[in-house]
């Protein structure tokens, strides 16, 4: 059953307990990618035209329950008061008297937008401690969460806060997010075509397992392509091999075989000594001895072209995990090239994760997916099938 929506709650002359995610990069204090922030602006702007007033609350980073200026949230903050043209009262707490009254001043002072400080750097947010979350909630009338990126963790502020404010709504990040990944796994219009890169296959196993069941073809690239190729004994040279996932690798492979499904693994790569940009590097086919001691680090052209005939008759398409080394030139290419088919699928293109869209940005075709989620570790959790503790926790 879906969950309550902002849309459906009376917000008139309400507080809202707002968890949102602005875990955004930040350097010396300026903040690198403001993405996270503005795709929350639809909530908060929705919360505030009905009359609500806003208390927002994030985490930025892994300060450990210890308060610490390098992850402050007061630079995103001040981001707000740009986006929302308007003026943005920043509380150098998350819970307690002084937080609730630096709300009751900014009400008085007719400003109803209240951005808290760090929730971690309180231990309880991420012991989940039911004290701390019933202090969280007592800020509020309300909870409404748009923080799909946090929600695959029980936290206070995700899933504690639940038991002690009602209702929990979902906002319409969470929504459009829920919408778009949900519609991908249950209802994707065929054929579904998923390119699973990155260098770890331990963290894709339960997605490559999830989606192996759901699509019509399954790509492969990135460094965890070889830990496949060692599982069934295939030369490797010193490319990136988790040693104590060769089972799980078989496993995938023989279950994929078993079911008829299509799992589809790179015939050719890009092999060098060193990851430095320009540095001198060849074409092999995959399981060419002539690799030696070198480390393959792009997908080669002939898997290029491979996959890009894939993508070119797919309709849904998720695509999570870059297929090489595409920070570093000329290895990027093969990043680039799926990147490019991605962009033009007619179809919906969904990009979950970190690391995808950087890739897709860099390539210059971020603008023509369907959807970017704002999920790195949600996300994936997501498309592995798990339920995620902060939506299962809201009011349906
Ligand atoms: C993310 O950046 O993926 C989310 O904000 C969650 O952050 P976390 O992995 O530190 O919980």
């Amino acid at each position: 059953m879906p969950a309550l929506s902002v849309r459906d709650l009376d917000l008139k002359g309400r507080r809202v307990f707002l968890r949102v995610d602005f875990n955004v990069p930040l350097k010396d204090g300026v903040i690198e990618d403001d993405t996270r922030i503005r795709e929350s602006l639809p909530t908060i702007q929705l919360a505030l035209d009905r009359g609500a007033t806003v208390i927002a609350a994030s985490h930025l980073g892994r300060p450990k329950g210890t308060p610490n200026s390098a992850m402050s949230l007061k630079p995103v903050a001040e981001r707000l008061a740009v986006l929302l043209k308007r003026q943005v009262t920043f509380a150098h707490d998350c819970i307690g008297d002084p937080v609730r009254q630096a709300i009751e001043r900014a009400e008085r002072d007719g400003n109803r937008f209240v951005l808290l400080e760090n929730l971690r750097f309180h231990a309880e947010e991420e012991t989940n401690d039911p004290e701390f979350a019933a202090g969280l909630a007592a800020l509020a009338d309300v909870f409404v969460n748009d923080a799909f990126g946090a929600s695959h963790r029980a936290h206070a502020s995700t899933e504690g806060i639940t038991k002690y404010v009602k209702p929990s709504a979902a906002g319409l990040l969470m929504e459009k997010e829920l919408k778009h990944l949900g519609d991908a796994l249950t209802a994707p219009v065929r054929p579904f075509v998923a390119v699973l890169g990155g260098a770890k296959v331990s963290d894709k196993i339960e997605v490559i397992q999830n989606l192996l069941g759901r699509v019509d073809a399954l790509l492969i690239g990135g460094a965890m392509a070889y830990t496949f190729f060692k599982s069934h004994g295939v030369p490797v040279g010193t490319s990136l091999v988790e040693d104590d996932k060769l089972d799980a690798a078989r496993q995938i492979a023989r279950q994929a075989a078993s079911d008829g499904r299509r799992l589809e693994l790179p015939i050719d790569h890009v092999v060098t000594t060193t990851i430095e940009a320009g540095a001198p590097h060849e074409v092999q086919k995959i399981g060419d001895p002539a690799i030696g001691d070198r480390k393959g680090v792009d997908i080669g052209p002939a898997t290029v072209r491979g996959y890009v005939a894939v993508l070119a008759g797919a309709r849904t398409v998720v695509w999570n995990g870059p297929m090489g080394v595409f920070e570093v030139p000329p290895f990027d290419e093969g990043t680039n090239a799926i990147a490019r088919a991605v962009a033009t699928v007619r179809g919906t293109t969904i990009i979950g994760g970190g690391d995808s869209i950087a890739a897709v940005t860099k390539a210059g075709v971020a603008d023509r997916m369907s959807h970017i989620s704002t999920g790195g570790g949600a996300s994936l959790e997501f498309l592995a099938g798990r339920t995620l503790p902060g939506v299962a926790a809201l009011s349906q």
